[in-house]
């Protein structure tokens, strides 16, 4: 019935688990008690296929457990539909600790699911992991699940995932449908996130060239999808007591695939005076790291750094690498004195980087 175990992902202080099924069926996430159903609009959806099912962090965190309860069905028909038996999928869980939190984050895998799993075993036990985008492009539904796969091999379902849209994943006749497959608030691709005391934003720059760029075939309309996130940025700040000037937060980072502060050249030299309102939010924001992928090389650019065309407030990690068949990620513990980095590879080296 289920292609691979749920992913739990983070968004707001809500966990989206999501589920892809293979059969027709109702389906529910039952947490102690309480049953939350996969409806739309008063209907209990019953198509194959990705699954959302939202539920407050406190009720999964405090649980531990959670299952998931299918329904198959018979035929979905106008009157007295029939079922066909239910069946149940226990999950364990196991919410961020309250400090000493290590995370693994991976990006630009690029379809190598095996070598990305490689690269985060090599540091693993982690708390949760950070999918930071270029999983593959999206010309079809099997690329459009990468994500989910990858997250839901490493997770089993057990512990929280963060994601961020990659720019190649805008690239295809499926694009379209991949925010059906991921994580979303409000149907965008942007949004902040708490896991125990850290607390995070997403971001999503889009493409990486002009909307007009002959690459894109007339199909990219990411400025004004930038713009709306500067809206989102700016309510951020404004809602600071509920997100991350909450009083039990001890870290504050950003999660976004490009690394726009860095020095680009033509023609991914984009959106200079959009991204430096970005970067000046995000240090009103008091964000310590932006960790960032799309390089396919590693770096750690400190403010002030020659390679940056963007004055930010805090170091930016590229912590992506990319070349043959070597994946690395990178791995960052959450310490009281700040957050320290290595860097493992799929080859199965580790690097201290901080
Ligand atoms: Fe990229």
């Amino acid at each position: 019935m289920l292609l691979e175990t749920p992913v739990v992902y983070a968004v707001g202080t809500t966990y989206q688990i999501m589920f892809y099924l293979k059969a027709p069926a109702y389906a529910s996430v039952r947490i102690g008690t309480q049953t939350f159903d996969d409806a739309v609009c008063g209907n209990l959806r019953s198509m194959p296929g990705m699954r959302r099912i939202t539920v407050p962090q406190e009720a999964l965190d405090s649980a531990g457990k959670y299952t998931v309860c299918l329904e198959r069905i018979k035929k979905r028909v106008p009157y007295r539909t029939k079922t066909r038996g239910s069946f149940s999928f226990d999950y364990s869980f196991s919410p961020v600790p309250k400090k000493d939190v290590r995370a693994y984050m991976l990006g630009d895998a690029h379809e190598d699911l095996k070598n990305a799993i490689k690269a985060a075993n090599v540091f693993a036990p982690f708390d949760f992991l950070i999918v930071n985008g270029d999983m593959a492009e999206t010309k079809n539904k099997k690329q459009a699940l990468l994500a989910y796969r990858l997250a839901a091999s490493l997770t089993g379902g057990t512990k929280p995932v963060v994601y961020a849209r990659g720019n190649h994943e805008n690239r295809g006749a499926f694009a379209e449908l991949l925010p059906q497959y991921v994580p979303v608030q409000n149907g965008e691709t942007y949004y902040t996130f708490r896991l125990g005391g850290i607390w995070g934003v997403v971001l999503d720059c889009g493409e990486d060239k002009a909307d007009s760029h002959e690459e894109y075939g007339g199909a990219a309309r990411f400025h004004e999808f930038r713009l709306r996130q500067t809206e989102f940025l700016r309510r951020v700040i404004a809602d600071a007591d509920c997100e991350f000037a909450a009083p039990d937060v001890t870290h504050r980072i950003c999660v976004v695939h490009a690394e726009f502060p860095r020095v680009q050249e033509p023609p991914f030299d984009i959106e200079r005076e959009l991204f430096r309102e970005w970067c000046d939010l995000l240090g009103e924001m008091g964000v310590e790291l932006i960790l960032s992928a799309h390089m396919h090389s590693y770096q750690y650019l400190l403010p002030g750094d020659k390679d940056l065309r963007l004055k930010i407030s805090c170091p930016l990690l590229v912590g992506t690498s990319k070349s043959g068949d070597l994946v690395g990620g990178s791995g960052l513990t959450f310490q009281s004195g700040g957050i320290a980095i290595c860097l493992s590879a799929s080859a199965g080296n580790v690097t201290a980087c901080k």
